[in-house]
């Protein structure tokens, strides 16, 4: 046998059993990612995945299983290409996709991992057609796939939750200096005793009480998410008494038309697949006259360094887009505040 070729087998077996090595103990989170990856991305074969990051061994576990997910007649495989790749950032690890333009039909996914901020100087992240959080290893989730490869619906209800399900139990521990900022955004989006407030993306709960002192014995109001464990976690900390607290989805609201004379909705806009038809919703929901407010209890230039990425002026909330979307949606936009210490956004039901 020529030696080339011995040792482009015994290459290939030495990956085979590296593969075997690194998917034992694999937690079960990265299996039910992979697999609906695998399902919804597959008859775009080949597929190039890149991984990179702090964390090369926790990204190899992720890439391996990735591989195993596809029929072998779909996989276009080099992990040795992708791993350790470095790019032009001082720093050492720089996201893959700055350096490397993707094939013709292949897939990029990109594999968030090590210490924030390392994508601030860069746009990588939003040329990928898929993006994995991957900041716990041991539970990614799947944040973005690009809409030409797989439909929202595929994807997006079963990820969200899982993000949020994981953040639910320390979401106060983590935000808790917050709460006085929601009582002012309350006070500032003009909820008149006896109105009727929905909370949409409610999430634990942080702007019930202040809601519930707003619109009086007279008024009600309604909290609704779609992750069951943000609103139980509201109920631990009370403000069940403040709220009926309702499992739903915002693009789909189980209330009659008009029924709101305000919606209060924090940090929820950001992460709705399709924010001109969430917009649109919320206007259905939402009597003639009545009012919405988008808050968030930062800027969003201090939420985009927050999260390690750049702000795009073309994103939903941003003054330039937010306008047109929130008239196309039926409503109008009568105040903007986008400071260091909140985002507060007013709008009115046409
Ligand atoms: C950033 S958190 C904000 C939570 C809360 N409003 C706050 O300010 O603390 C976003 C919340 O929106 C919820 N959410 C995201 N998309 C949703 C959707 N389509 N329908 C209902 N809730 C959604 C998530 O479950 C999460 O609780």
């Amino acid at each position: 046998m020529p030696a080339e070729r011995s040792e482009a087998m015994s290459r290939a077996a030495l990956h085979r059993s590296l593969g075997d090595c690194i998917l034992m103990g694999v937690p079960q989170r990265i299996t039910e990612v992979t697999a609906l990856l695998a399902a919804m991305l597959a008859p775009r074969a080949p597929l190039t995945v890149i991984v990179d990051g702090g964390d090369p061994g926790a990204a190899a576990v992720f890439a391996a299983k990735l591989a195993a997910a596809f029929p072998a007649s779909s996989r276009a495989w080099n992990i040795d290409a992708v791993l350790g790749l470095t790019g032009p950032g001082a720093d050492g690890f720089d996201s893959a996709l700055n350096v490397l333009e993707p094939a013709t039909d292949q897939i990029l996914v990109y594999l968030r991992g090590g210490p924030r901020n390392r994508f601030a100087a860069g746009d990588g992240e939003n040329r990928a057609q898929v993006v994995i959080d991957h900041r716990d290893p041991e539970w990614p989730v799947i944040r973005h796939v690009h809409p030409s490869l797989a439909d929202p619906d595929r994807w997006y209800l079963s990820e969200s939750r899982a993000f949020f399900a994981a953040r639910a139990a320390n979401w106060d521990v983590k935000f808790g200096d917050d709460l006085p900022a929601y009582a002012k955004a309350v006070q500032d989006s003009g909820v008149r005793p006896g109105d009727v407030v929905l909370d949409v993306g409610c999430g634990t709960g942080r702007a019930l009480p202040a809601l519930a002192g707003a619109v009086g014995p007279a008024g009600r109001v309604l909290g609704l998410d779609f992750t069951p464990d943000m609103l139980i976690e509201a109920g631990r900390v009370g403000r069940d008494s403040a709220a009926a607290l309702i499992v739903a989805d915002a693009r789909r609201l189980p209330v009659a038309d008009g029924v709101a004379d305000v919606i209060f909705a924090a940090g929820l806009v950001n992460h709705l697949p399709d924010p001109a038809a969430g917009l649109a919703e919320l206007a259905r929901a939402t009597r003639g006259g009545g009012r919405l407010a988008l808050f968030h209890p930062i800027g969003r230039a201090a939420l985009a360094t927050r999260h390690g990425r750049m702000l795009r002026p073309d994103e939903p909330l941003g003054e330039a887009r937010l306008g047109p979307l929130l008239a196309g949606a039926g409503w109008v936009l009568t105040s903007y505040e986008d400071g260091d210490n909140r985002f507060l956004a007013l709008a009115t039901r046409l």
